[in-house]
Parts: C-alpha cells; structure tokens; sequence
C-alpha cells in the first residue's frame, strides 16, 4: 500500500520505505512472540506423560503472552478431562476382564465370522484354544454347536444346546448362546458358557434307575402274590393242602416286600440327615457281641460259626448306636448268605490307621473287618456293590430274600459317620469288609455342634 502510495507521489519513497520498515518490524515482534509461545506449547503437549495427569507440566505460564497462557490453561484443564475418563475406560475394562475371568464356566466371545475371539482361563482348560482368532469349528466340532453359534450370529437373541465332551474324558455340557447388544472393540457379537451338568445327568439317571429298580422290585413279589391269590380263588378253592403251602409262599413275598419298603425309608432317614455328624460314644465291643449273638442263630443254620476278637482297650467310636448296628448286621449277615456253609466269619476290630488313599481322614481310627470263606466277589463288581439294588447274582440275591440294598444302607451310615469302607476279595476264597470309624476324643463333641450350626 505504502508502495502504491509512493508510486502516485501521494508520499514521499523514504517515507514509505521507512514507514513499511517500522510495520514490518512491529508485526514481526508481535507475531514472532505468538509463534515462540505456540511452538513452546507444541513441544511442552509432546512432552506431556498420557499415563499421568497429575504429574508436573514442564511447562510454567509464567512467560507466556496473554492468549497463549489461556490456551495452556485450557489444554491442561482438557488433559485432566481425558485423563479422568481414560482412568474411568480402564476400570471399566479391568472389571469386564476380571468378570470374563472369574466367570465359573469356560465362556468364549465370539465375532460375526463365528472366531473365538476372546476366551477365560476355564475355556482354555477345557478345549484347545490358539492365540490368534480361530473358528469355533476347530474347537468344538460338534454340527448341533456350530449350527447354534450360526443361529446366533444371524440374530437369533439365545440357544441353549446339551452336548457331550468326549476328550480327554467324556462329559454332558451345556452350551449357552447368547447375542451381545453392543460388539466390542475386538469384534466379539456373542457369548457363549460351556456349563457342566456330568453330576446332573448322572443324579437323574440314576433317579430313573432308582424308581425303575424300586417298581421292578416290588412288583416282582406283588405279581407272585396276585397269582396265588387267583389260584386260590379258582382252581386251588377246596385244596386244603394248597391253601396252607401258598400261604406260606405268600407270607414269604409279603415279608419281602416289607423288608423292601423298610429299607427304602431307612435308606431315605440317612441320606436326609447325612449331612449332620453323630455325635454319640459307641463302645464298640459290647455293640459287635449284641450282634454276633442275635445272627449266631442264622450262622449256625449254615453250621456257621461267628468268632469276635476285640481287644479290651478299644476306644470308644463317634457314632449312632442304631446306625452302627444296622452296618455291621448287614456285612454279618453278607457274611452268613455269601460265607461257605460250615466255615467260619471272623469279627476283628482295632485302632489303627485310616487306608493310606484316604486323604483329611483322623489320624487314628478305629477299624472292624468281617472277613467270610466264600465264594468271593470278582474284581469288577467291587466298585458298583454299594449302588443301591446292585447284585453279583441278581436271582441268588432275591431268592435268599435279599433286597440289594444292604451295602448302599452301610454306604450312606458311613458317609453319615464320615466314616470308610474297604472291601477285598479273592473269588474262590472269600472277601473282608473293612469299617473305619472315628474315634470319639472329647473334641468330637465340639466338631459335631460345629457341623450342626
Ligand atoms: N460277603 C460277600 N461275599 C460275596 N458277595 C457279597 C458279599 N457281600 C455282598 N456281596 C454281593 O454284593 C451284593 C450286594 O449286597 P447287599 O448287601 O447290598 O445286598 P443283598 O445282600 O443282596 O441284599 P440285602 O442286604 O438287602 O438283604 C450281593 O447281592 C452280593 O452279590
Ligand atoms: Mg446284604
């Protein structure tokens, strides 16, 4: 402008000249104080810690111009913000992961592409896992769990699909599908939870096979019952010699079904208070000769003998008298139906230790074996014997009157007593039944209230 100015002769050229030098020379301080102050505030924002907020600022106003001091202001009061919610993000995020983490059950996240993309530490302990996103397929390759994962990721909100596990050993598991509303920043659309229902599966088996087991056995008897009756009823009316042989009969399978009946509720007793320890002193010796005396009736219709060794100083046992009583009739009388007709039944009890396998068991415990000279049990039995109705020979069992449950009742006493049994047996030569009780000690009294409470 100064330029054109002089150009025109409307002010002289050294005027101009000297008048632009001043210009220039006043803005150039100006704004070369502004550029210094914004360069100084650019490399103080490159030297700021993004890890910490409240960590000093190299920077100090101090010398800034005006504007640019209130500019710093504002970036440090912007940094405390997005620190803030920075801290906040992380919180949130370490809480979602400790959740993933401490979530019981193996739980995967899974993306659009159906990629395991996240998984806890329980998954990884249940199927093979790679670092790197990998297809559900490669690990589960199950087509009912894959086709629900497919159903999910198309939009279906749930699938729950029950499936077995067969590596490295086989289990019933439930997969639960379930879409997330909001993906994550890793992708991850859906959860999926691998749940362990092995126990349940096993319990309502076993429930199925309790009530089928229980009808077949009573029904058995109240068949045979039913038969006589319609034979006396019809073609047996006037046979009085009939009458009083199929009483007879009659009265044995109503007996049984009696007996059956009976140790189903006993059986039920103890399971309900299982969980209560007895708190009673059993002497055990003078307990083991009121049993050897009552069965030596039924021993000697075998010409069977029952020799009791008991040393005098057996110390007494925590327990249920009547619990106790039923355990060792039940392996006594085993003993006489299953024992060689003329040989012998020892009795032995003694203090000693619990068998080695038996881990958090009382150091010393008091012990009674029934060993008999029969015809043994074979090896494979030896694990199911005390599963109620569980017979070697089914038929045998039922015609000496047996019920099959007499080593499930001993079972469930022990476990009531957190007691032990042990079972050996050579086929051919016999079998010993081992009873391991704890010893009552004057703290037995202050566990047991502990376990009431
Ligand atoms: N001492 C033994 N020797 C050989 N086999 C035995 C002996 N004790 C038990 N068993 C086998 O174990 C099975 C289960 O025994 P358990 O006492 O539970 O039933 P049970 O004797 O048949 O009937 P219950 O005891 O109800 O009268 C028996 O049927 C028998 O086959
Ligand atoms: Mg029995």
């Amino acid at each position: 402008m100064l330029l054109v100015l002089a150009g025109s002769n409307l002010i002289p050229v050294g005027a101009a000249l000297i008048s632009g030098a001043v210009i220039w020379a006043a803005t150039a301080l100006i704004v070369g104080r502004f550029v210094n102050d914004l360069t100084t505030i650019r490399d103080a924002v490159d030297d700021l810690d993004p890890e910490d907020a409240t960590g000093p600022a190299r920077l100090v106003t101090r010398g800034l111009a005006s504007p640019a001091r209130e500019l710093w202001i504002a970036i440090l009061r912007l940094r405390r913000l997005w620190y803030e919610r920075f801290r906040v993000a992380n919180e949130r995020l370490a809480a979602a992961e400790a959740v993933i983490a401490a979530v019981p059950d193996p739980l995967l996240l899974l993306d659009e592409r159906r990629r395991i993309v996240r998984a806890n530490a329980q998954a990884a302990g249940l199927i093979a896992l790679t670092p790197e996103p990998r297809d559900l397929a490669v690990a589960l390759r199950n087509p009912t769990i894959l086709a629900a994962a497919d159903a999910v990721l198309r939009g279906d909100r749930a699938r729950v699909i029950d499936f077995s596990l067969n590596v490295p050993f086989e289990r019933q598991l439930r997969a639960r599908f379930a879409r997330i509303d909001h993906p994550s920043p890793d992708g991850a659309v859906a959860v999926l939870t691998l749940h362990d229902i092995t126990e349940l599966k096993r319990a309502e088996q076993m429930r199925a096979d309790f009530i089928a087991n229980a009808s077949h056995e009573l029904r058995t008897p109240l068949a045979t019952l039913l038969g006589f009756i319609e034979t006396l009823q019809g073609p047996a009316r006037d046979d009085a010699e009939a009458h009083e042989r199929f009483l007879a009969i009659m009265h044995g399978q109503a007996s049984r079904m009696t007996r059956l009946v009976e140790d189903l509720m006993s059986l039920s007793r103890i399971e309900l208070n299982e969980h209560v320890l007895p708190k009673d002193r059993v002497a055990l010796s003078p307990l083991l000769h009121h049993i050897a005396e009552s069965l030596e009736l039924r021993a000697a219709e075998r010409r069977m003998h029952i020799q009791l060794s008991a040393p005098p100083d057996l110390p007494d046992v925590l327990g249920d008298r009547d619990e106790l009583a039923q355990v060792f009739q039940n392996l006594i009388d085993n003993a006489i139906k299953y024992g060689r007709a003329g040989s012998e039944i020892t009795v032995c009890a003694q203090s000693g230790s619990p068998p080695r396998e038996s881990s958090g068991a009382e150091s010393t415990m008091v012990s009674v074996s029934v060993c008999d000279q029969g015809e043994g049990i074979p090896r494979e039995h030896l694990p199911r014997l005390t599963e109620r109705f569980y017979r070697v020979d089914t038929a045998r069992s039922r015609e000496m009157g047996g019920t099959g449950l007499g080593l499930a009742i001993v079972k469930h006493i022990l476990n009531h007593h957190r007691g032990l049994l042990e079972v050996e047996s050579t086929p051919g030569v016999g079998s010993v039944f081992t009873v391991f009780l704890r010893v009552y000690t004057d703290r037995s009294d202050a566990a047991a209230s502990t376990m009431l409470r």
